[in-house]
C-alpha cells in the first residue's frame, strides 16, 4: 500500500480577489456601493434630535473603543445626522456620501444602524475611511437569540455583560439565561435562601469527559449565583442593547440543586448532594402539590425581576423513575384522571402554564412538553430535532428553532485533535452558515408560527469566559446570517467578509474567536494502491509541512511552494518500516502547528460496501472512512466516525491479496453519548459459489478489538451484533443503543 501526500495550494474561500461584498454581518437586505469614500476625522459630531441617550453612548463608546475617534457635540459641519421616521419601509437606512444620514424607525433600528456603521469603518495605517454607499437593512425573524448554560459553570455578571455586548453588536436580541440545573441554582430566591446557600455550590467537579472510565472528580467546592440585585442590573444592560433576557426555571427535571437544597420537594424526600458529575439523573421535582406550590412561589419572584412575555420553565430530560414509584404522584394521577407519568408531566407543565398565564406571561419550554399534549400558550424550543417544532407550528404553537445539529455550540467545530475538550457532535462553521431555520417540510401556514431561532451553549466542558467565545464565536456569526439576513450570501463570500473584515474587529475587540475555520481541509481519497491525502488551504498562504518521526523524511521546513506540481508522493520504504506516523502542519493563522496521525495498513483504500447504511448524521466520508487511515478521534467528533443504529450492522471488505493474519476493528465506548460497544462481530468468508460461511465468532471486550485470523478469501464480511437495549440505570436505558467503528485495521 502506498500513501501519497498531496499539498494542495488551492485557493478557495480566502482568495485575494476584489471583494464586492458588503463588510457588514449580518449581510443587510440591501447594499450598493456608489463610488468613493469618506474619510473621518479624528474628531467627530452628529445631529439629531431623536437619538437616546443610550444609543448617543453606544455610538461614543464604540467609535472610542474600535478607531480612537471621539465623539464631541460641538462642530459646525456634523458628520453624521440621525433622523427617525415611523414611515420608512425598513428598520434603517444608511447613506454614506459627504456626510453620512441613518435614517431609522426604533431605537433598536438606530442601535442595529451604529452597529452596522462601525462594520462600514474602515482602518488602513491610521486613516480611517468609509465607503460611500447606500444601504437598508431589515430582520428576517424576531427571535434571535443566545443561550448561556450558568449552572454547570458559573459565570460572573461582568461575564454575562460581555456575552451579551458582542451579541448585540451582530444584532441578537434575545438572551436565554439557563440559571438552574442539577449542578447548581444560580438565582437568588428570598422565600427559599437554601436554594443558593446550598443548591448554588457542589463539593466535586467531573475533570476530563463523562465517557472517561474511571471518572476523575477534582474535590473543591464549586459555585456562585447572582443576586437578584445583579438579575435586575443584567436585566437592564441588556434591555440598553435591546436584548431581552428570557430566564430558565428547570422543571420537572434537571432539578438536583433544588432537591440538595429542600429535599422534600423530591419523591424519595431523601437528602442527595448537588452532582459533580454531568447527565440526567432519576431524581426530579416530585408532582404532588407542596412541590407545585414550590414552584408557583418561585416563579412569583422570577416573574418579577425579568421583564420578558416569556419564562423558560426547561421540561427537558425528565425521567419518570420515580413518578412510578412515588404514591403522591399516583394520586396527582388517579385525582386528575391522567392515563401515565407522561401525561402526568404534561399536567405539571400545564399547572406552570395557568399560573404564568395569570401573571401575563407565556411559558417556553424545550420540545418535550409536546408530549401528553401541550398546554394552550406554550411555545416550543425544538431542540431534538426540527420534528417538535413542525408538530409544535402545525399545532399553532410558537416556536423557537434550536436543532442540536446545527445549533449546539458546545459541538466541536474541527476534527482536529487539539480543540479543546467538548462533549461530542461536530459542528462546523459552514454546517452552522448552512442550516435553513423554517424546516423544509413545513407548511406555509405553520410557517408563521416559526419565532426565530438560537444557539445553546451548554458548559458542562466550558470552565471560562475564554472558551464560551471560542465556542460562540465565529459560529454566532453564522447563525445570525440565518437568523437576521434577507439576502445571504454564500459561504465563501461570507468567509471573505469575515476574514477582511469581521476578524480585525474581533480582534479589537479581544474576542477569543475560533480559529479552526482556518484548519486546513484534509482530503482523503482512494488511489490505485492506497489512499492519498490532500491538504487544501483555507487562506492565501502556503502549507509547511514539516517532520514528525524520524522516519517520515519529508524535509525539515519543506515549503509547499517548492513542490512540483504542489504535490508529493512519499517514498513507500517509509510506510512499510512504520505503522504510525504523523505530521505537523504550520500555519501562520494557526496558534501552533496541528498535528495529524496516521495509521498504515494493509487494508488502506480498500472497497468497502456498507450494507447497512450509516446515520446521515455520522457518515460525513461514507464508507472511506473505515479504511482511510486515520484512526476516529477520541473524545468521538463526528466526522472521523460511522455511526448505526441498528440491532445488526453488516459490512464487507474486499481483502489483500495476501495473506491475512490480524484484524483490528475499532469501537467507540461511549456510553454517555449512547454509543455502545457491541456484544459481538461474526466474520464470515465467500466460497468459491459466493456463498457467506461463518468463519469465527468475536466477543467484543474493548474499543480496539483484535482478531487473529488466517483466511485466505476475497471478501470479507463483518456482522456486528449490538447489546439488546441500553441497560437500566444509564441516559437512553431502554433505547437501541449506537454502534460508532473506525478503522478496520488490516495486517
Ligand atoms: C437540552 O439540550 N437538554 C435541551
Ligand atoms: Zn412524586
Amino acid at each position: 500500500m502506498i500513501i501519497r501526500f498531496l499539498v494542495g495550494f488551492i485557493l478557495t474561500a480566502f482568495s485575494q480577489q476584489v471583494i464586492a461584498q458588503c463588510s457588514i454581518i449580518p449581510t443587510p437586505s440591501s447594499y450598493l456601493e456608489v463610488g468613493g469614500e469618506h474619510s473621518l476625522e479624528k474628531q467627530i459630531s452628529v445631529v439629531s434630535t431623536s437619538l437616546s441617550k443610550g444609543n448617543r453612548d453606544f455610538l461614543k463608546e464604540q467609535l472610542n473603543n474600535l478607531f480612537s475617534i471621539e465623539l464631541i457635540t460641538v462642530k459646525k459641519k456634523p458628520t453624521i445626522q440621525f433622523l427617525r421616521s415611523e414611515k420608512l419601509n425598513s428598520s434603517y437606512e444608511i447613506h454614506v456620501g459627504e456626510t453620512i444620514i441613518i435614517t431609522y424607525k426604533t431605537d433598536a433600528d438606530a442601535f442595529y444602524a451604529i452597529a452596522s456603521l462601525m462594520q462600514l469603518i474602515d482602518e488602513k495605517a491610521g486613516v480611517v475611511t468609509v465607503k460611500k454607499c447606500e444601504i437598508s437593512d431589515s430582520p428576517q425573524f424576531q427571535w434571535r437569540g443566545l443561550h448561556l448554560d450558568v449552572a454547570r459553570h458559573f459565570f460572573t455578571v461582568d461575564e454575562v455583560k460581555r456575552y451579551i455586548d458582542l451579541m448585540a453588536f451582530y444584532k441578537f436580541n434575545t438572551f436565554h439565561w439557563h440559571l438552574t440545573d442539577d449542578q447548581g441554582w444560580r438565582i437568588e430566591i428570598k422565600q427559599y435562601p437554601r436554594l443558593t446557600e446550598v443548591g448554588a455550590y457542589r463539593d466535586s467537579t467531573l475533570v476530563g469527559h463523562y465517557n472517561a472510565s474511571p471518572r476523575v472528580y477534582e474535590k473543591k467546592k464549586y459555585g456562585g449565583f447572582y443576586t437578584q440585585e445583579e438579575i435586575k442590573e443584567v436585566v437592564a444592560y441588556a434591555a440598553q442593547k435591546y436584548v431581552t433576557v428570557v430566564p430558565e426555571i428547570e422543571l420537572p427535571g434537571h432539578a438536583r440543586a433544588a432537591i440538595a437544597a429542600y429535599p422534600e420537594l423530591s419523591c424519595t424526600e431523601q437528602f442527595l448532594p448537588v452532582p459533580g458529575l454531568w447527565g440526567v439523573f432519576d431524581d426530579i421535582f416530585c408532582s404532588k402539590p407542596e412541590t407545585v406550590q414550590f414552584l408557583k412561589n418561585v416563579l412569583d419572584e422570577v416573574v418579577e425581576l425579568f421583564p420578558a412575555d416569556y419564562i423558560h420553565i426547561g421540561g427537558d430530560e425528565a425521567p419518570k423513575e420515580r413518578w412510578n414509584h412515588c404514591e403522591k404522584c399516583e394520586k396527582v394521577i388517579s385525582e386528575n384522571g391522567l392515563a401515565d407519568a407522561h401525561e402526568l408531566q404534561s399536567y405539571f407543565i400545564q399547572q406552570m402554564d395557568d399560573y404564568l398565564t395569570a401573571k401575563g406571561k407565556k411559558i417556553i419550554g424545550w420540545d418535550e412538553i409536546l408530549e401528553g399534549g401541550l398546554s394552550t400558550n406554550a411555545a416550543v424550543m425544538s431542540w431534538r430535532g426540527e420534528e417538535g417544532g413542525i408538530e409544535a407550528a402545525n399545532q399553532k404553537h410558537n416556536v423557537v428553532m434550536s436543532p442540536t445539529t446545527y445549533c449546539y455550540f458546545d459541538y466541536y467545530q474541527s476534527g482536529s485533535a487539539d480543540e479543546p475538550l467538548a462533549i461530542g457532535g461536530f459542528l462546523p462553521l459552514e454546517k452552522v452558515y448552512n442550516y435553513s431555520i423554517v424546516p423544509k417540510e413545513i407548511t406555509a401556514i405553520a410557517k408563521k408560527y416559526i419565532l426565530g431561532g438560537q444557539a445553546n451553549l451548554w458548559t458542562e466542558y466550558i470552565e471560562d469566559f475564554e472558551q464560551v467565545e471560542y465556542m460562540v464565536y465565529p459560529r454566532a456569526l453564522a447563525l445570525i446570517q440565518n437568523l437576521w439576513s434577507k439576502n445571504k450570501v454564500n459561504y465563501n463570500d461570507f468567509l471573505a467578509v469575515f476574514s477582511t473584515y469581521q476578524e480585525p474587529l474581533l480582534q479589537k475587540m479581544k474576542v477569543n474567536y475560533s480559529r479552526s475555520v482556518y484548519l486546513p481541509e484534509l482530503k482523503i481519497s482512494r488511489t490505485e494502491n492506497g489512499v492519498e491525502y490532500t491538504f487544501v488551504s483555507k487562506r492565501n498562504e502556503e502549507l509547511k509541512l514539516t517532520k514528525e518521526t524520524n522516519r517520515f523524511d519529508m524535509g525539515i521546513g519543506l515549503q509547499i511552494g517548492e513542490l512540483e506540481g504542489n504535490s508529493y508522493e512519499s517514498q513507500r520504504t517509509i510506510f512499510q518500516l512504520e505503522e504510525g506516523y504523523s505530521i505537523n502542519l504550520k500555519s501562520s493563522f494557526l496558534p501552533k502547528p496541528i498535528k495529524y496521525t496516521f495509521k498504515n495498513h494493509s487494508g488502506l483504500g480498500l472497497p468497502v460496501q456498507l450494507i447497512t447504511k450509516p446515520h446521515p448524521k455520522y457518515s460525513t466520508n461514507g464508507d472511506l472512512t473505515l479504511v482511510d487511515g486515520v484512526v476516529g478521534a477520541r473524545p468521538w467528533k463526528g466526522d472521523q466516525w460511522l455511526g448505526f443504529n441498528e440491532k445488526e450492522t453488516e459490512i464487507i471488505v474486499d481483502l489483500p491479496e495476501n495473506n491475512v493474519t490480524e484484524i483490528t476493528v475499532g469501537f467507540l465506548d461511549a456510553k454517555g453519548s449512547w454509543i455502545y460497544l457491541p456484544q459481538s462481530i461474526v466474520l464470515l468468508v465467500e466460497d468459491e459459489n459466493g456463498v457467506w460461511k461463518k468463519s469465527k465468532e468475536v466477543f467484543i471486550t474493548e474499543e480496539y478489538q483484535k482478531i487473529d485470523l488466517s483466511v485466505k478469501a476475497k471478501r470479507l464480511k463483518f456482522k456486528v451484533i449490538s447489546i439488546d437495549e441500553i441497560p437500566k440505570g444509564n441516559e437512553g436505558a431502554g433505547f437501541q443503543p449506537w454502534t460508532f467503528i473506525d478503522e478496520i485495521i488490516i495486517k
